[in-house]
């Protein structure tokens, strides 16, 4: 907030300045200039992805339910996505994912943890992937890092083709400032950086960064509430009798059935927001809550137990 409270007019004037910035988070990530990109979000990480390694005739590979905006950038490019569908357990489909490599391939999404589900993705099954498919660029979406803690990004120096793309928006609590980074081979991100506007991050964002990469403690704090009121709404559901996908991120999907809607009204009621994700692929009657500081979690779990109650929910 001080950051923002010390712009000027002035200072509004100008048009902002990305390449100082990325050498300071370049060097707080154990990385090269050359080796990072700031981004107007992940979502724009994800558009340059596939502006600079699809052509028409490519293929891109995701597995399914996650992040719709791989879908939506992809599509932009090629009508060839193939989409690998976790089963049930909502586990990353690693065998039936190799499996759908081709020779044609030439960008693979992963995010770990994911989104909607809370799985994730072992740095051992990242590497096999990446390894399969030379022709392609793996992007290793790590979103929701901060409440999981394994990474990719030490393996983007040895890796010609792997990314790895963070954001600002979540454990940093940044969304709003619209910043996100990609960290990979330095080879690679020079064809990324050709198709990046060189305005694409606001100085706003840009000014307030450093402060935010170097205030650890808050990070450290922040990630800790989301671990343990994580652990507490899994207790929670589990007491409920609710089905729910054990989650590495900072919300938790569960299993609601056919009464998800009137769920998420009862709970607006009490003013907790659900997100339906009965439309997501494999998840009908599915809806996530998210995690946040240790009241908003006491808050949820009593709303929750409310809710099921006044709706006279019915496991099925
Ligand atoms: C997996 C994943 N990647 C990226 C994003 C978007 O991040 P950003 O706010 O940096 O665009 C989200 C947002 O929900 C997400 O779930």
């Amino acid at each position: 907030m001080e950051r923002l409270r010390a712009l000027t007019a002035e200072g509004l004037t100008k048009y902002p300045e990305r390449e100082p910035v990325e050498r300071i988070v370049a060097a707080h990530f154990g990385l090269q200039p050359d080796q990072l990109l700031l981004t107007n979000g992940v979502d724009e990480a994800i558009h340059l992805m596939c502006a600079a390694f699809l052509e028409a005739d490519d293929e891109a590979l995701i597995c399914t339910p996650t992040f719709f905006m791989y879908d939506v950038s992809v599509q932009m490019m090629t009508p060839h996505l193939v989409k690998v569908q976790a089963d049930a357990s909502l586990q990353f489909p690693f065998d039936r994912f190799m499996a759908a490599i081709t020779e044609r391939t030439k960008l693979i999404i992963v995010a770990s943890p994911n989104n909607p589900t809370g799985a994730v993705v072992g740095r051992e099954h990242l590497l096999a992937i990446a390894a399969a498919a030379p022709q392609a660029v793996l992007l290793v979406d790590e979103a929701y890092y901060h409440f999981h803690g394994d990474t990719a990004i030490g393996a983007v120096s040895s890796l010609p083709n792997l990314v790895v793309a963070r954001t600002f928006s979540k454990a940093y609590g940044l969304a709003n400032l619209r910043i996100g980074m990609l960290a990979g081979n330095a080879q690679l991100l020079k064809y990324v950086r050709k198709v990046c506007s060189p305005y694409n991050v606001n100085g706003v964002a840009l000014n307030c960064l450093p402060a935010a990469i170097a205030d650890e403690a808050y990070l450290t704090w922040y990630a800790e509430q989301v671990r343990t009121g994580r652990a507490r709404m899994m207790a929670g559901l589990e007491e409920l009798g609710v089905p729910f996908f054990p989650s590495h991120a900072n919300f938790v999907l569960m299993k609601i059935g056919p009464q998800h809607g009137e769920l998420v009204t009862a709970m607006r009621a009490h003013g907790v927001l659900l997100r339906d994700r009965s439309s997501d692929p494999g998840c009908d009657g599915f809806v996530r809550i998210t995690i946040g500081v240790e009241n908003h979690v006491t808050k949820g779990l009593a709303a929750l137990k409310a809710s099921l109650e006044e709706i006279g929910w019915n496991k099925q």
